[in-house]
């Protein structure tokens, strides 16, 4: 957040950061004004004591806010080239290449996974890859976000019809069951996913992941928050491990030669060797 915010703004953040325990200071300053601004048109105020002020009085606004601030849009396989070419560029070289025993062994992160599509995509490849063999494995899909109710709505793993967008329900139906017009998950599929909350800001990271999903998650970051972000996953990385980003989120500068890429138009890159120094600070604003 700008340095000399006004004290309003500031009081007003100090709130949520309280209430919520996150901090919005870190949010690109344009985006959050935009997105209070949003809220205080609905409650036709136009200053931020009086937003304050409704806050407080109305604790349910606090997560009518939230749910402003966190976009949690997704679906599953969001960008299905995306996801075909980790299947075949990634997953597959991967696999051939671990099975043998002592060594079925993968751990992938979809870091910002929003209501879970994204992991559970993951989950679903693993299993159409691997099929009647995945009980030999040793799989963890770790997958993190800062929304606690958007981690909540995926841990039940119950979806609408909405989070198929791009690939059906029909496509997909060995992995859900349809009970009273909504598509439960199958448990085999859920059971290879953790959920945890974190924040990609404030959070240390966990460490040797062979993949790392992080898609339309850093749109909400400045461009010094990317870097240490882009600099964090390279070192979550095992040597040689694939991080795939979204279609706006590109690295750009010094940071790039942590990564060389393995599908440009998918956005999909290896980790560099390099000799970095140990976990820097995040930057503040
Ligand atoms: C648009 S969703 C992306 C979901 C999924 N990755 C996809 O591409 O379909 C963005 C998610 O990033 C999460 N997010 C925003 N700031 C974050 C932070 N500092 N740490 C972790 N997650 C964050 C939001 O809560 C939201 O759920």
């Amino acid at each position: 957040m700008e340095e000399h915010s006004p004290p309003e703004l500031e009081l007003l953040l100090r709130y949520i950061a309280q209430e919520c325990g996150i901090d919005c200071r870190k949010y690109k300053p344009n985006f959050l004004v935009r997105r209070l601004a949003s809220r205080m048109r609905v409650h036709r105020v136009s200053d931020y004591q009086s937003y304050l002020y409704i806050l407080k009085k109305h604790p349910e606004e606090l997560d009518a806010l939230l749910d402003n601030l966190t976009i949690n849009l997704t679906y599953f396989f969001r960008d299905q080239s995306a996801f075909e070419a980790l299947r075949e560029e990634v997953l597959v070289p991967l696999i051939r290449q671990r099975d043998r025993p002592g060594r079925r062994q993968l751990r992938l992160w979809s870091a910002g996974c929003a209501t879970g599509e994204e992991p559970y995509s993951l989950a679903i490849l693993l299993h159409q890859l691997l099929g009647t063999n995945l009980p030999h494995w040793d799989i963890s899909i770790l997958a993190t976000d800062l929304d606690e109710k958007a981690l909540q709505k995926a841990r039940a793993g119950v979806y609408d019809a909405f989070s198929f967008r791009e690939v059906s329900a029909q496509a997909l139906s060995p992995f859900f069951s349809l009970q009273n017009g909504r598509y439960h998950l199958a448990p085999e599929v859920k059971s290879l996913v953790v959920f945890q909350r974190h924040d990609l800001l404030g959070n240390s990271y966990p460490s040797d992941m062979d993949v790392i999903l992080c898609r339309n998650v850093l749109i909400y970051f400045t461009r010094e928050q990317h870097d240490h972000i882009f600099s964090m996953f390279h070192r979550a990385l095992r040597d040689g491990g694939v991080l795939v980003t979204g279609k706006t989120e590109i690295m750009l500068g010094p940071i790039a030669a942590l990564f060389k890429s393995i599908n440009l138009r998918e956005h999909i890159y290896r980790k560099v060797r390099t000799d970095l120094p140990r976990s820097p600070a995040p930057p503040q604003e």
